[in-house]
C-alpha cells in the first residue's frame, strides 16, 4: 500500500502501468495502493479483476484495473476494446500484460514484483525516458 502511494504521487495521467510478477507476488495489492492514493476508491473496494477482466474506478483521474491472466489469444484481447482507453486521460493498471507485450502501447511504466525469502517484496520500476524525471530512481519504503 505504501509503495502504491509513492508511485501514485508521481503519476501524471495518461499513464499505463504494467504490473509484472508471479502469481501472488502482490500485483493486485499494489494496485489497491495506487487506486486508493489516487482517490479513485477505497483500497478494500479494489478487488482482483481476474474474472471481470476490467474494473473502473473514480473520476479524475479515472483508473482502470485490468487482469489479462485468463486471456491467451490476441483476438480475445481485441474484444476488450482497450485502444479506446489509451486515448483517455486515465491511469490504466494492467496485470499479466506482458502476455500481450507487442499489442500494448510501448509508452508504459513497468513495475516488477519479486517475493523475497523473508516474504518481503522487491519492487523494480522501469519507465520510458519521457516520465523518468517524474519517478524516483531508487527508493526504499
Ligand atoms: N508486499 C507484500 N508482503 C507480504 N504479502 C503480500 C504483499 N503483497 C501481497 N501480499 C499477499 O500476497 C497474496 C497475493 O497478493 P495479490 O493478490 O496482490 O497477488 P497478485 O500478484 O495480484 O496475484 P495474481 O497473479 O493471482 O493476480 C495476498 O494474500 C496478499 O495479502
Ligand atoms: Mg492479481
Amino acid at each position: 500500500m505504501a509503495a502504491g502511494r509513492a508511485i501514485a504521487a508521481r503519476l501524471q495521467p495518461p499513464a499505463l502501468i504494467m504490473l509484472i510478477g508471479d502469481l501472488g507476488a502482490g500485483k493486485t495489492t499494489l494496485a489497491k495502493g495506487i487506486v486508493e492514493a489516487l482517490g479513485a476508491a477505497a483500497g478494500e473496494e479494489v478487488l482482483s479483476p481476474t474474472f471481470s477482466l476490467i474494473h473502473e474506478y473514480g473520476a479524475s483521474p479515472k483508473v482502470y484495473h485490468i487482469d489479462l491472466y485468463r486471456l491467451d489469444r490476441v483476438p480475445e484481447l481485441e474484444t476488450l476494446g482497450l485502444e479506446d482507453l489509451w486515448r483517455r486521460p486515465a491511469v490504466v493498471i494492467v496485470e499479466w500484460g506482458e502476455k500481450f507485450d507487442r499489442e500494448l502501447p510501448g509508452e508504459r511504466i513497468e513495475i516488477r514484483l519479486r517475493c523475497n525469502d523473508d516474504d518481503s517484496r522487491t519492487i523494480e520500476i522501469a519507465q520510458p525516458a519521457a516520465v523518468a524525471d517524474r519517478l524516483p530512481r531508487r527508493r526504499r519504503i
